[in-house]
C-alpha cells in the first residue's frame, strides 16, 4: 500500500479568483539562481523582514504569479530559516507558461503572492529511510534529508536525471552528504536500477519518492512487497482517473449553512458549493495541491484525488471538493 500526496510542480495553473479570498501573503523575490539546465531556484522573503509561517519538510506553497496564475511550489530550503523559503522551478517545455513567467519574468526586488505552506507529504517516523528522486522530483526530498541528518537517522538518496548537468542541488547535496548520495545520470549509466537500490523489503524503512510519473510506478512495482504504507510518494500532476462512481445528481448538505445543494453531473460540488454561497478556497482544482479539503460529516464521497492513502479514504471523514463526488444519494459537509 502507499502513502500518496501530490503537488502540481507543472503548470496546472488557475485564474486569479480563486486566491483573491484566501490569505496570500505578499513576499519579495530576494534571490533568483539558476540551480541546473532549465532549473532555477528563488528565495522569497518578507519585504519587512517578518519572519514566516513555519513549515515542515515535504511542504509546497501556492506562488502567484504576476499575470495571476497560481502554481504549487514544494519548500526546499532550510526549514529552520524562519525569514526566507527558497523553490526551485523546472522549465516546463509542454507547460501553459507558469514555469516560462518564473523563469523569463520574475525578476530580484519584485513582489509574488504566496499562499500556504501546507504538507501532504510529511516525513514520518522511521528508523531509516530510502530517497528516490527524478529530476526536479528532488525538490521536497531536501529538507527531509536535512531532517534525516539532524534526528541523526540512516538514510540514503538515489537521485536520477537526463544528465548531469540538468540535476539540481546534485553538487550542494554532495558536499554535505557524501556517499549518502548516488547520483544516476541517465545518459551515463542509464535507468535506475531500483530493484538493486532498494533490495528486499525491510519493515524499520520508509521509502519516500518523487518525480515523474513513471518514475512513481517504477518505485510503486519495485515496492509492491513491502509493507502497507512504506511507500510514500508525491506526484507533480494529477494520477488517471476512471469515471465517477455515480452518473445521477446528488445532494449536498452544507449543515453549518442550514443549506442543500443538487450537484449535477455536469458542475463539481466545489462550484455548487460555492454558488450556494459556501467560500471555499481552491488552487489546482485537479485535486492535487490539498487546499480545497473539506469535513465530510455523513456519506460516502467518490475519492478522485491524488493525494489521499487507501486508510484515509476510506475513513470518509473528508474530502477535496474539487475532483471528488458522492458514491450516493447524499452528503453532508461541515460547511
Ligand atoms: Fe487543489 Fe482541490 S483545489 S485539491
Amino acid at each position: 500500500m502507499v502513502e500518496t500526496s501530490a503537488v502540481a510542480d507543472a503548470d496546472s495553473g488557475i485564474g486569479a479568483g480563486q486566491l483573491a479570498s484566501r490569505n496570500a501573503a505578499t513576499l519579495t523575490v530576494s534571490a533568483k539562481e539558476r540551480v541546473a539546465d532549465g532549473v532555477v531556484s528563488l528565495v522569497l522573503t518578507h519585504p519587512d523582514g517578518a519572519r514566516l509561517p513555519d513549515w515542515t519538510p515535504g511542504s509546497h506553497i501556492d506562488l502567484v504569479l504576476p499575470d495571476g496564475t497560481v502554481r504549487q511550489y514544494s519548500l526546499c530550503g532550510d526549514r529552520w530559516d524562519a525569514h526566507a523559503y527558497r523553490i526551485a522551478v523546472l522549465r516546463e517545455a509542454a507547460g501553459r507558461g507558469g514555469s516560462a513567467c518564473v523563469h523569463d519574468r520574475l525578476r530580484p526586488g519584485e513582489h509574488v503572492g504566496v499562499g500556504g505552506p501546507r504538507n501532504h507529504f510529511p516525513l514520518v517516523p522511521s528508523e531509516k529511510y530510502l530517497f528516490v528522486a527524478g529530476g526536479i522530483g528532488i525538490t521536497p526530498l531536501l529538507p527531509m534529508m536535512q531532517q534525516a541528518e539532524l534526528l541523526g537517522v540512516e538514510w540514503q538518496l538515489l537521485y536520477g536525471g537526463r544528465t548531469r548537468a540538468s540535476m539540481a542541488f546534485r553538487k550542494e547535496l554532495a558536499a554535505a552528504y557524501g556517499e549518502k548520495v548516488h547520483v544516476v545520470p541517465q545518459d551515463e549509466r542509464g535507468l535506475l536500477d531500483l530493484n538493486g537500490w532498494l533490495g528486499v523489503p525491510r519493515p524499520d524503512t520508509k521509502v519516500y519518492c518523487c518525480g515523474p510519473a513513471p518514475l512513481l510506478a517504477a518505485v510503486e512495482e519495485a515496492c509492491a512487497a513491502w509493507p502497507p504504507y512504506a511507500l510514500r510518494i508525491e506526484r507533480f500532476t494529477a494520477d488517471t482517473q476512471t469515471p465517477p462512481v455515480r452518473d445521477k445528481p446528488f445532494e449536498v448538505e452544507l449543515r453549518r449553512m442550514a443549506r442543500t445543494v443538487m450537484v449535477t453531473p455536469d458542475v463539481s460540488v466545489l462550484e455548487a458549493v460555492r454558488a450556494a454561497g459556501a467560500g471555499v478556497l481552491s488552487s489546482c482544482e485537479q485535486g492535487t495541491c490539498g487546499t480545497c479539503l473539506t469535513p465530510v460529516l455523513e456519506g460516502q464521497p467518490d475519492h478522485r484525488d491524488s493525494i489521499l492513502a487507501d486508510h484515509e479514504r476510506a475513513a470518509n471523514d473528508c474530502m477535496f471538493l474539487c475532483v471528488s463526488r458522492s458514491c450516493g444519494d447524499r452528503l453532508v459537509l461541515d460547511l
